[in-house]
């Protein structure tokens, strides 16, 4: 049977790579075409099954997807495989096909040479192999004997070698299409002797040479002529005005010279004429106009010179004219305004001058008209109002020219405005608010002018705005907030100009921003924070009054020195208005008495358990629920009644000696501070604890977050820190637990009874150095302590201090700058100027400064900002001033009565100073300060005082 024919016929093709002669066969379906065509199957990948119709079951081949038969014989004589993602060689199997006419593989993967036989098939008249990956060169025997072949198009491969010669002898060809391939040398000379040509394409290779056209004259068919993008030079033969059936000439690219031959004129079908990017000089000839029928005339990048010639204005059909990038001067002529049917219009980058012809804007003249590009020339004049009659318009350049008077208001009735570029010209007035008629504007460009007034606000309804550049203008007010909402904007470039007024917070909502440039303006204020602006460059900012951390310039809304608040003012919390205070403890004792009497729960839980937990643990002492070490969680509430609190110790014992009475007395109070006030108490082995209890419960953080600040702080042991011991939390009351410190706090030891000994020198210094030594280590387990001051700085029985109440504004839910600045307000003339500045982060570095005023305070003996009666004095400025006038052994404190070493003194001030720097960076690190102290103390002094 066939099937078993076919596979016979198989298994000889493949397995012995002959081409066997198939037997002649009376069923007039089994053929040449199947076999050839399920050969050619067989050698392809076909990724998207477009052959799957092509069936070696089938009795005939003109039902497959992409065949077509002629109906006489039956035979293949069409082939159409466009675009099926086909990829493979273009195998011999299609040399069977002996009926085929045409052959069309473009838009496909082919790969490998291109086969010499193909037009011995006799009947072949088309070939298209474009846009496939083809290399090689196209075979010389290709067109040796092309038979009947019209059609060939090898267009977009990956050709190389010459144009062979021999195409000049395939008498029958009349499409010839090589187009972007990489083919070099000459053309063949006989080309334009095939008689039949009517379109020629070997654009885009790289072929050379001057251009030969002889015999090109008797070519009436010739249609279409590209030379487009080769290597070709010389100038243009006059023979090209033989071809009078010319519609498109093509010589673009090429590095063709001289002048337009006369002879062109001659070719009156020609609607486009590309000449653009070679070095053609001269005019643009008169008779230019008598070609009617252009519709494309592109002339651009050549060196054509003189005027644009009048009889333009007869090319009524002209829709594409493009002159720029050449040497013309004059003026437009007036009879363009008969060129109704422009699309593009660009005379840009010449010479031209003279003011703008009103026809330009005539309305409804140019109504078609896409583009309009008169930018770079000499062009002067106001703009036509007319211009919103342009009702197509999408790219309007008029940039670099010396046009004046205002932009037109009509510019917004231009409802396709894609880009405007009125740049560097002499426009002056302001920006029209109009432009919000604009709503497809992409691209303003209005930089180098002299236009006034305010940005309009209406620009916010520009919506596909992605470049706004007005930069280099005399633009006043501020900018508008709506350009905020314009969320496509990528580039704006506002400098250079007299905007005034802060940078709209809600700028960093444009998410899409590349750049920002609001550079040598009047702006003030803050810096916007977020988004782009975390990352702008200071170029794009500068020349302003702005501040923030990107112009390295704290802003100017806080005060240059430390903050300094009026003890007077009742509206301040830094006055602790004492009245309030004091109201407020007296309500929290009388409801602990009223609610331990009830029984109930809050405050009086403490008073409560510490009772309960008296009685029991004389019974039950292994279980007291109180009495706990070794830190780590215990819930010390029998069956989880709500009443009990949770008290943790980090170590020792918990077992309180006193009972509540002496806890939260006002009586055992000892001070109080931005977040509470402490109490001391005992333990029943004895050692006395600092209690504090947190003021600011209403903005703690929830239990779990509380204990997990609370026991990290637990952890941090150093000689110069207050050891938290311990804490207790319910939710209405949180205490902590701190050794207590008998000696008092450096604020006392300095500003207290003046009877009591003065701290020597060598004290002094011993204090400064262990405090950088506490400090640093807080910081090396990176925790700021956001609250140093003299009163936060204890001692006990020995010399050391011990720096207490670190970290806890930590506890607090919002560490934003407005709790920090409020709860610490207390540490008046401690807190870094960067608390008061948004836009500065909080670092450790904050603690520096605070280091730097408890220097000075140590070394004067004064408070670091003085009331007196009316007058402030703030130590840091007027240690600096000392400090400019030599005078800084003056500011040591007098109680010393000169017993101090100056040779450590005044290094030790500079320190100070050094550490309350304004800006947060040119504070040094805590452990570059224990370096520096250690360099500054004077050994032979630390020596004796050893001795002593
Ligand atoms: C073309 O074929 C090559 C090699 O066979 C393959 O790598 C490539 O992905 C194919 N490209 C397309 C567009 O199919
Ligand atoms: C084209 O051919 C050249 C040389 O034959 C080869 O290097 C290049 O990769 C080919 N390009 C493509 C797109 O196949
Ligand atoms: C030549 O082929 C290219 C690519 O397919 C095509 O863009 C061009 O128009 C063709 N040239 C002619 C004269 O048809
Ligand atoms: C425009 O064309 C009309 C009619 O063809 C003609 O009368 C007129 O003079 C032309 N205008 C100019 C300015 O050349
Ligand atoms: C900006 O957008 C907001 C919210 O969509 C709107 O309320 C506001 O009016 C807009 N501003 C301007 C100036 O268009």
């Amino acid at each position: 049977m066939f099937h078993s024919m076919m596979n016979l016929l198989f298994f000889t093709l493949f397995t012995t790579s002959v081409t066997i002669q198939v037997f002649s066969v009376d069923d007039p379906v089994f053929n040449d075409d199947i076999l050839g065509l399920i050969v050619f199957k067989a050698g392809l990948q076909d990724p998207n099954h477009k052959l799957s119709s092509w069936n070696d079951d089938d009795y005939t081949p003109c039902n497959w997807e992409g065949v077509k038969c002629d109906s006489s014989n039956n035979r293949v004589n069409s082939l159409v495989l466009d675009g099926f993602s086909l990829s493979g060689h273009i195998d011999r199997g299609l040399l069977r096909l002996q009926y085929l006419q045409i052959l069309s593989l473009s838009g496909n993967n082919f790969t490998g040479f291109i086969n010499p036989d193909l037009p011995k098939l006799g009947s072949l008249e088309a070939v298209d192999f474009s846009d496939n990956n083809l290399q090689g060169s196209v075979p010389e025997e290709f067109f040796q004997q092309c038979g009947s072949l019209k059609n060939v198009n090898f267009a977009k491969n990956n050709l190389t070698g010459n144009v062979p010669d021999s195409l000049s002898s395939c008498s029958s060809l009349t499409n010839v299409n090589f187009s972007s391939n990489q083919m070099y040398g000459k053309l063949p000379s006989g080309v334009w002797f095939l008689r039949g040509l009517q379109s020629f394409d070997v654009s885009n290779n790289l072929l050379e040479g001057e251009i030969v056209l002889e015999g090109i004259q008797n070519l009436y068919g010739l249609r279409e002529l590209s030379l487009r993008k080769n290597r070709f030079s010389g100038r243009i033969p006059e023979e090209i005005g033989g071809c009078i059936g010319l519609k498109s000439l093509d010589l673009s690219g090429n590095f063709l010279s001289g002048g337009i031959p006369q002879s062109m004129q001659r070719l009156n079908s020609c609607n486009s004429i590309s000449l653009q990017e070679n070095s053609f000089t001269g005019n643009i000839p008169d008779w230019i106009g008598e070609m009617k029928g252009l519709e494309n005339l592109d002339l651009s990048s050549n060196r054509f010179s003189g005027w644009i010639p009048k009889s333009l204005g007869k090319l009524e059909m002209l829709q594409r004219l493009n002159f720029s990038r050449n040497q013309l001067t004059g003026n437009l002529p007036d009879s363009m305004i008969n060129c109704t049917n422009l699309l593009a219009f660009d005379i840009s980058h010449n010479n031209l001058d003279g003011y703008l012809p009103s026809w330009i804007f005539t309305k409804g003249n140019y109504h078609g008209l896409e583009v309009l590009d008169l930018s770079t020339n000499g062009f002067s004049g106001g703009i036509p109002s007319g211009i919103g009659g342009l009702r197509s318009l999408k790219l309007l350049n008029m940039s670099s020219n010396s046009f004046y008077g205002s932009v037109p208001v009509g510019i917004g009735e231009l409802k396709s405005l894609y880009i405007v570029d009125l740049s560097d010209n002499k426009l002056n007035g302001s920006i029209p608010f109009e432009i919000e008629g604009a709503v497809f504007l992409n691209e303003l460009r209005l930089q180098k002018n002299f236009l006034g007034g305010r940005i309009p606000d209406r620009i916010a309804k520009c919506s596909a705005l992605t470049s706004l550049v007005l930069s280099h203008n005399k633009l006043t007010g501020s900018i508008p907030k709506g350009i905020a909402n314009l969320t496509n904007l990528r580039h704006v470039d506002l400098s250079w100009n007299k905007l005034s007024g802060s940078l709209p917070k809600e700028l960093t909502n444009l998410s899409n921003l590349l750049s920002f440039n609001v550079s040598y303006n009047h702006l003030k204020g803050e810096l916007p924070v977020g988004g782009f602006f975390n990352t702008i460059s200071s170029s794009s900012v500068t020349g302003n009054l702005l501040c923030g951390s990107v112009v390295n310039h704290s802003c100017p809304s806080v005060h240059p020195k430390p903050i300094v608040l009026n003890p007077n003012s009742s509206a301040s919390n830094s006055s602790i208005s004492s009245k309030y205070h004091r109201h407020k403890i007296i309500l929290s004792i009388s409801a602990l008495i009223a609610i331990g009497a009830a029984g109930l729960i809050a405050v009086g839980v403490v008073a409560i358990t510490f009772l309960n937990m008296r009685a029991r643990s004389s019974m039950e002492r292994s279980a007291a629920p109180f009495a706990f070490s070794g830190g780590d969680d215990y819930s010390n509430s029998p069956a989880n009644d709500p009443n009990y609190g949770k008290l943790v110790m980090f170590s020792g014992d918990a077992d309180f000696a006193d009972g509540a009475h002496n806890l939260l007395n006002k009586d055992s109070e000892i001070g109080r501070g931005g977040f509470g006030v402490v109490y001391r108490t005992f333990l029943r082995d004895g050692h006395a604890v600092a209690i504090k209890k947190l003021t600011v419960s209403s903005l703690i953080k929830s239990q779990e977050e509380f204990e997990k600040e609370v026991k990290r702080f637990g952890k941090i042991r150093h000689d110069n820190l207050l050891a938290l011991e311990g804490y207790y939390w319910t939710s209405s009351l949180q205490l902590l637990i701190y050794k207590f410190q008998s000696s008092g706090s450096l604020h006392n030891l300095l500003h207290g009874d003046k009877t009591k000994n003065v701290l020597s020198w060598r004290q002094r210094f011993k204090i400064i150095l262990g405090m950088a030594k506490g400090l640093a280590h807080l910081h090396e387990s990176n925790v700021i302590h956001y609250n140093l001051k003299s009163t936060n700085v204890l001692f006990d029985v020995s010399d050391e201090p011990k720096i207490g109440d670190f970290g806890l504004v930590k506890l607090l839910p919002m560490l934003d700058h407005c709790v920090l600045s409020s709860k610490i307000q207390s540490a008046l003339g401690y807190m870094a100027p960067e608390f008061a500045c948004r836009t500065v982060k909080i670092t450790e570095k904050c603690d520096v400064y605070g280091f730097g005023i408890l220097i000075l305070e140590i070394v004067t003996g004064k408070k670091p900002v003085e009331y007196m009666e009316d007058d402030v004095v703030v130590l840091c400025d007027m240690v600096r001033g000392a400090l400019e006038e030599g005078k800084v052994e003056e500011c040591v404190d007098e109680k010393l009565l000169g017993n101090f070493a100056a040779e450590e003194a005044i290094p030790v001030v500079k320190l100070g100073l050094i550490c309350a720097s304004q800006v947060p960076s040119n504070r040094p690190d805590m452990s570059e300060v224990i370096n520096i102290l250690e360099l500054i103390q004077c050994p032979s002094e630390g020596q004796e005082e050893l001795l002593e």
